[in-house]
Formats: structure tokens, C-alpha cells, sequence
């Protein structure tokens, strides 16, 4: 899922790139496309037979005990005790409700949404995923929108090395709670994939109270919910490190009722033949840190070709179109 794991869990086998016509591709998703509600209930259920979304996606007080060791997820030998102090910091129950979403929105950071103007379209639905701390101000909005109700944030990348956190610094924490302003709702970390990420997410959520900023809560991500997640996928033929756009997809489809999918297009080259640059916000002189480098880290085309199954069967909707 993150880049702070896969520091850790180097190897060195190369992605394989299904081979896939693009252009072909783009032009049978932008077919019309009805939701398969029986599809859909189907899924839901079968992914709420392996875990709880609801109960079990966010460490909360209900399902984290006093004093527990949570074991990390990919330093499977590492434990973290949760001790008073940090207990005391978890949400007392899920934030997630009971009842599903009626609509939502899962935005990925394809550079495929530059231009497409559907910001309004993907603000239009109850609830949004984002990945990364994406920037949704300035120019970007038409195109991204605005409304961000469960934001992720790579410990490693976006909290460590983009606004050192760690460092303690007035300045740095300034420029993070300016930065995540622009949020509301969860600020998700995965905070117990490895040891590195737990310190950070804790800084995270202290600052943010500090600052007082309450219209966003940072939230802890459950490694045991992330397991759940990865057994399923790997059952379903995705045995390999998952990207948080298939965890937060994976997600969308247990707590909602009907999802969309927005940036997904993990091609340099659009259904038009257009050149893209790997995120909307990327500049054209870019680079890739090698440990973050999406090709090394995932397998994003093979992930890409399962959710487009999941839009052929009416599950979910990859929207590629231009929306006004
Ligand atoms: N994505 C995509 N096509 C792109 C870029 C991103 O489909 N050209 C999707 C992927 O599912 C990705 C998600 O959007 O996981 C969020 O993008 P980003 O924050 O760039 O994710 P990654 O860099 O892959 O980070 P991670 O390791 O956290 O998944």
C-alpha cells in the first residue's frame, strides 16, 4: 500500500504490465453504464464476510483494548503497545455510520483528470476518498473539486519528508496545518504498517490539535482490516502489494451504495493518445523518488484492469468522460 512499506519490504521482482490496448479500453468505458445493484450487494457482502468496514477499518476505542500489542502489518515481528496515552486518542467508536453512503466518490491522482472539468461531478456524491494530500485549490478544482471527507496520508512521504514533522518546528507544522485546511472529516494514516510510521501519525494528530483544527480528526488505519483487505484481493487474484486506491475502492464498496471512481488511469498515454504525466499535479520535470516509483511499488495496470471487471459488472463506474 504505501511507500513506507516497501522501503522495507524491497524485492526485487519487477511488475509485470498486463498488456492492454488503451485506447480501445478508454473507448468501452466511456459506454453508457448502469449499476448492478444485486452486484453490487453482492460484493458488499462478501467483503463484510471477511472483515467489517464499519467496525474495523479505523483503530477506535471499541476495537482496540487498553494496553494491547498491535502487531505491525508488514514488520510482522514489531509490536506496538497501545499504552493509556495512546488508547486515550482513539475515537471512542467507528466515525463510519451504520448505514451506507448513498453515492460516492474514490479520487485517484491520475493526471487523467486534468481538463475533464469533473470536480462538480465528483462533489456531487455524499462522501470522498482522496489519496496523498492532494491539492484541491487553485486551478485543480474544476477539474479535482473540492469536498474531501477521508483523506490518506503516507507517513513516510507526505508526513516525514515533505512536511518533517518529526522535526518539531513551529514553521513545519505551520505549513502542514495550512496545507491540510484544505480537508475535512478523517485524515487517514497508515500508522502500523511499519515502526518508522507510528511516531509521525501521532505528531500528525497532535498537531492538528494543538492548531485546533477540529473540522479534521487524524485517524489510525487497522493493520488487521489492511490484512483482510489484502487476503481478499490475493484470493481474487491480486497477490501483490496493494495501492491505497484499491484499499480506499475497497473500502468505498462496503460503506457505499454506489461508487465512482475518479483519476484512475495508470497509462502514460490517454484513450486518445494524449501524453500524461503520472499525477494531475506532477510538472513535467518531475521525478520519481525510486523508492516511491509507482512502477516498483505496485502493479497498478493489473490492479486497474480488476476494477474495470468490477465497472463491466456493474459494481462500481471508472468515470473517464468529460463532465461538462
Ligand atoms: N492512480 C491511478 N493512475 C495514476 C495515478 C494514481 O490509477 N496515474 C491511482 C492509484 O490507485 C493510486 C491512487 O490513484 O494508488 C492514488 O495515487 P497516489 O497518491 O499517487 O498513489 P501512489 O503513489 O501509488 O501511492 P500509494 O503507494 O500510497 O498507493
Amino acid at each position: 500500500l504505501l511507500a513506507e512499506m516497501l522501503v522495507v519490504v524491497a524485492t526485487t521482482q519487477q511488475p509485470t504490465t498486463a498488456p492492454v490496448d488503451v485506447g480501445t479500453l478508454g473507448q468501452e468505458l466511456l459506454l453508457p453504464w448502469q449499476q448492478n445493484r444485486t452486484a453490487s450487494q453482492h460484493l458488499m457482502d462478501e467483503l463484510n464476510n471477511c472483515t467489517s468496514t464499519q467496525a474495523e477499518a479505523i483503530l477506535t476505542r471499541a476495537n482496540t483494548r487498553n494496553g494491547q500489542n498491535i502487531r505491525y502489518y508488514i514488520q510482522h515481528e514489531k509490536t506496538y503497545q497501545a499504552n493509556r496515552m495512546f488508547y486515550n486518542t482513539l475515537p471512542r467508536t467507528s466515525p463510519l455510520p451504520q448505514t451506507p453512503y448513498r453515492r460516492c466518490s474514490v479520487v485517484g491522482n491520475g493526471a487523467v483528470l486534468l481538463g475533464r472539468r469533473c470536480g462538480a461531478e465528483i462533489d456531487k456524491a455524499d462522501f470522498v476518498f482522496r489519496s496523498n494530500l492532494p491539492p484541491l485549490t487553485g486551478n485543480f478544482t474544476r477539474d479535482t473539486g473540492r469536498k474531501a471527507n477521508w483523506t490518506t496520508a503516507n507517513p513516510i512521504s507526505q508526513l516525514n519528508w515533505r512536511f518533517n514533522l518529526l522535526s518539531n518546528k513551529p514553521a513545519q507544522k505551520e505549513k502542514f496545518v495550512r496545507h491540510v485546511r484544505q480537508y475535512s472529516g478523517l485524515l487517514w494514516v497508515s500508522a502500523f504498517g511499519v515502526k518508522a510510521a507510528t511516531t509521525v501519525a501521532i505528531r500528525a494528530q497532535r498537531v492538528l490539535r494543538e492548531k485546533k483544527l477540529s473540522s479534521l480528526a487524524v485517524v489510525y488505519g487497522n493493520p488487521r482490516h489492511f490484512a483482510a483487505v489484502r487476503d481478499f484481493w490475493a484470493y481474487n487474484g491480486l497477490s501483490m502489494r496493494l495501492s491505497t486506491g484499491i484499499y480506499l475502492t475497497t473500502i468505498a464498496m462496503t460503506i457505499c451504495d454506489e461508487v465512482h471512481l475518479f483519476g484512475f488511469w495508470p497509462f502514460d498515454v490517454s484513450h486518445t493518445g494524449e501524453k500524461l504525466l503520472y499525477h494531475y499535479y506532477d510538472k513535467p520535470d518531475t521525478k520519481m523518488n525510486p523508492n516511491l516509483d509507482p512502477a516498483f511499488l505496485h502493479n497498478l495496470p493489473k490492479e486497474f484492469l480488476k476494477l474495470v471487471e468490477l465497472h463491466r459488472r456493474g459494481v462500481l463506474k471508472i468515470h473517464l468522460e468529460t463532465c461538462q
